[in-house]
C-alpha cells in the first residue's frame, strides 16, 4: 500500500507511464502526472479517475516538458513550493528514434529528454526527496542500452546522427546515471534503481515508419507478442512500492527481478565523467565542456 505517499511519474499520459500512475493510485498512493501536453494529460487523468474512483487530489496533472530546461526548472519550483513531501520520482518519459531534432537548449532530442531533462529534474527535487526519506527514484531504461556508447566527443550528435544509436546511448546514460547517483546517495535514505520494462505495446514507436499494408499484420502480431502497458508497468510499480526493495540501491531490474548488466552500464569512471559533463550541460556547474572532456 502507498497510502500517504506522493509520487511523480513523468510521461504519465501514455503507455507505461499511464499504467504506472493508475497502478499507484490503486495502491492508494497520490500521483502527480508530469506531462508536456496538458490536454492529453487531463484526458489520461480522467481515464484513471474513472477506472479507479480517485479524485482530483489523488491524481493530478502538472505541465513538464523535458525538452526544455526552463520548463524543468519551473516545474520543480512549483513542486517544491506546493508539496511538503515527495516519496517517489519515476523517471519514465521517453522519446524513441525520432528524426534529428534539438531540444530548446540545443541538445540532441533523445539524449536531451531521456537523460538530461531527467538529470536536472532529479537534481532539483533531491532536497525534497531527502527530506521525505525513505524515498525512491525509479529510472526506466531499456535493454537496447547494449547497443549504445557514451561518445563524449559528440554528445550533441552534430558530427553524426543515427537515431537507433542515439536512443541506445540515452538508455545507457540512464543506467550510468543510476550507478553514479546510487554511489552519491549511500546513507541518505533515498534509493535509486533502474529497470527495463520489456517490449510493450505503447505509443513509443510513433517515429518508426510501418508501411500501410503491413500495419494490420503488425498490429495482430504485436497484440499477441508484446506486453500490455499494465504488464510493462509492473517493475516500475514494484520498485516504487515493494518492501522487497527497501534499501536496495543502484540495481537494475526486469520482470521484478535483478538483471545482470553489461560492464559498460556499471563503469564507475564513465558514470562519474557523464555525471560531471551532464552537470555542465544543464547548467548546475560552471566549467567548460572541453575542459571536462579532456580532464576527467
Ligand atoms: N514500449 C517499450 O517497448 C519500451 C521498451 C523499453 C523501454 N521503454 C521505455 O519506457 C518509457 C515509457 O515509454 P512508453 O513505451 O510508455 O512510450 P509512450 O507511450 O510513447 O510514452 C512516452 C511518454 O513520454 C512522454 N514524453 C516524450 N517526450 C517528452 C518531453 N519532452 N517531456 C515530457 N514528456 C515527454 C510522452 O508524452 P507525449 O504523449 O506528449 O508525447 C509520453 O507520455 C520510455 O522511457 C521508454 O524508453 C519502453
Amino acid at each position: 500500500m502507498m497510502q500517504g505517499k506522493t509520487v511523480i511519474v513523468t510521461g504519465a499520459n501514455s503507455g507505461i507511464g499511464k499504467a504506472t500512475a493508475a497502478a499507484i493510485v490503486k495502491l492508494q498512493g497520490r500521483v502527480i502526472m508530469a506531462c508536456r501536453d496538458q490536454t492529453r494529460a487531463e484526458e489520461a487523468a480522467q481515464d484513471i479517475r474513472q477506472e479507479t474512483g480517485a479524485d482530483g487530489r489523488q491524481i493530478m496533472v502538472k505541465q513538464l516538458d523535458l525538452a526544455s530546461l526552463r520548463s524543468v526548472r519551473s516545474f520543480c519550483e512549483d513542486i517544491i513550493k506546493e508539496e511538503p513531501q515527495l516519496h517517489a520520482l519515476i523517471n519514465n518519459a521517453g522519446v524513441y528514434q525520432c528524426p534529428y531534432t534539438k531540444t530548446e537548449d540545443g541538445f540532441e532530442m533523445q539524449f536531451g529528454v531521456n537523460h538530461l531533462g531527467h538529470f536536472l529534474l532529479t537534481h532539483l527535487l533531491m532536497d525534497l526527496l531527502k527530506r521525505s526519506a525513505p524515498s525512491r527514484i525509479v529510472v526506466v531504461s531499456s535493454k537496447l542500452y547494449k547497443h549504445g556508447d557514451i561518445n563524449f566527443e559528440d554528445l550533441d550528435s552534430e558530427q553524426f546522427y543515427d537515431k537507433a544509436f542515439a536512443y541506445s546511448r540515452s538508455k545507457l546514460a540512464n543506467l550510468l546515471f543510476t550507478c553514479e547517483l546510487a554511489r552519491r546517495l549511500e546513507g541518505s535514505g533515498v534509493t535509486v534503481n533502474a529497470l527495463t520494462p520489456g517490449i510493450v505495446r505503447t505509443n513509443l514507436g510513433r517515429h518508426v515508419h510501418i508501411p500501410v499494408l503491413a500495419k494490420p499484420l503488425f498490429n495482430l502480431i504485436s497484440r499477441g507478442l508484446l506486453k500490455s502497458p499494465e504488464e510493462g508497468a509492473q517493475t516500475s510499480v514494484y520498485l516504487a512500492s515493494s518492501l522487497d526493495v527497501d534499501g536496495v540501491q543502484g540495481k537494475c531490474f526486469a520482470d521484478c527481478k535483478p538483471l545482470e548488466l553489461l560492464d559498460k552500464a556499471t563503469d564507475q569512471e564513465v558514470a562519474s565523467k557523464l555525471w560531471d559533463i551532464s552537470e555542465v550541460m544543464v547548467g548546475v556547474r560552471v566549467l567548460s565542456r572541453d575542459k571536462l572532456r579532456g580532464g576527467v
